[in-house]
């Protein structure tokens, strides 16, 4: 099983007030004392997204800096505190709690039969382990789709719940009324056009969308998530000068899986990356063998337990 996001294959920002301070986007200088005694201090250049020491979370403000920049910038799927901890500690500047987990995680065949319940200790758990990545759940289906409401409430129960700093939702036309309550209510969201898994049985499969007149569609769709607020969208299986045209005609950044390097960032189920997934997509670069080396280290130890080397003296208590 592997992931396409749980797909083909596996598996406002607004203007912000002054936050606390020291809350202010990253590289801005942060906000003068709580006191407000007017002390102004020194602009300092832009730390980037990746890479950056900010010693507080990444906020959307962030992001939309990045894409002032024209910064390119990695994200990760997590689902869990060790492997979420070592992605923060490596600089991704944004970590998602997908709902691929319903396959990578629980063993399902599609995202489809995750719940908010399965994926809100996933996400405390994630939001727990770091400190600079910005954590974006996904709301899995059918939890927001019915209306604004359902959104808000399934929203802000991981944001209360979990800590989420933001969410992510599949869709374009069809949830703009979802997009603008929940941007309104305070929730930074995450777009996600293309191969949207949660649709996979009206899609007839986990295909490339987007090709020829339905390209005119999902431009609009993106140009709808943008005015309703999104902060960013998510385009999935798209054919790379689609991907591209998007990316140039929104303000807010476009995060790439199978979209081509015309992206303004670019995203991977991290089982895929790291070669834990035994299928994968073909926009997937494995970067490492975690199942080899895995499965030498399972059997290394096997061999010493049956043998009797392991645990030896220097593995027991006196
Ligand atoms: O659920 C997921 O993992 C995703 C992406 C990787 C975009 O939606």
């Amino acid at each position: 099983m592997t992931s396409l996001s749980g797909g083909l294959g596996a598996a406002g920002q607004g203007a912000a007030g002054l936050g606390p301070a020291g809350q202010g986007p990253a590289g801005q200088g942060a906000a003068g004392p709580a006191s407000g005694g007017g002390t102004a201090t020194a602009r300092t250049a832009p730390e980037p997204l990746y890479g950056g020491k900010a010693g507080r979370r990444i906020t959307v403000r962030d992001i939309a800096a990045a894409k002032g920049r024209g910064e390119r910038w990695p994200m990760l799927t997590a689902y869990d505190a060790l492997t979420a901890k070592v992605f923060d500690d490596a600089g991704i500047p944004v970590l998602l709690v997908g709902d691929s987990a319903a396959m990578v995680v629980y063993g399902h065949e599609t995202t489809i039969p995750v719940t908010v319940d399965d994926l809100i200790p996933l996400t405390a758990a994630v939001v727990r382990a770091t400190s600079r990545a910005m954590v974006v759940a996904d709301l899995p289906f059918g939890s927001y789709q019915a209306s604004a409401g359902a959104a808000l409430a399934t929203a802000a129960r991981f944001l209360k719940e979990a800590g989420a700093q933001a969410v992510k939702l599949e869709g374009g036309d069809r949830v703009v009324r979802q997009v603008e309550d929940l941007v309104a209510a305070g929730i930074p969201v995450m777009g996600h056009l293309g191969l949207t898994p949660q649709s996979v049985n009206t899609l007839g499969g986990y295909r490339v969308q987007g090709r020829g007149e339905d390209g005119e569609r999902l431009l609009h769709d993106a140009k709808a998530l943008q005015a309703a607020g999104a902060f960013s969208v998510v385009l999935e299986a798209v054919p790379a000068t689609l991907a591209a045209r998007v990316t140039e005609s929104l303000s807010i950044p476009t995060i790439g899986i199978g979209a081509g390097p015309g992206c303004d960032a670019q995203v991977l189920v991290w089982q895929d990356m790291a070669g834990l997934s035994p299928r994968v997509p073909k926009f997937v670069k494995k970067y490492a063998d975690l199942a080899g080396a895995l499965r030498a280290a399972v059997t290394e130890y096997a061999k010493d337990v049956v043998s009797g080397a392991f645990p030896s003296e220097e593995y027991s208590y006196r």
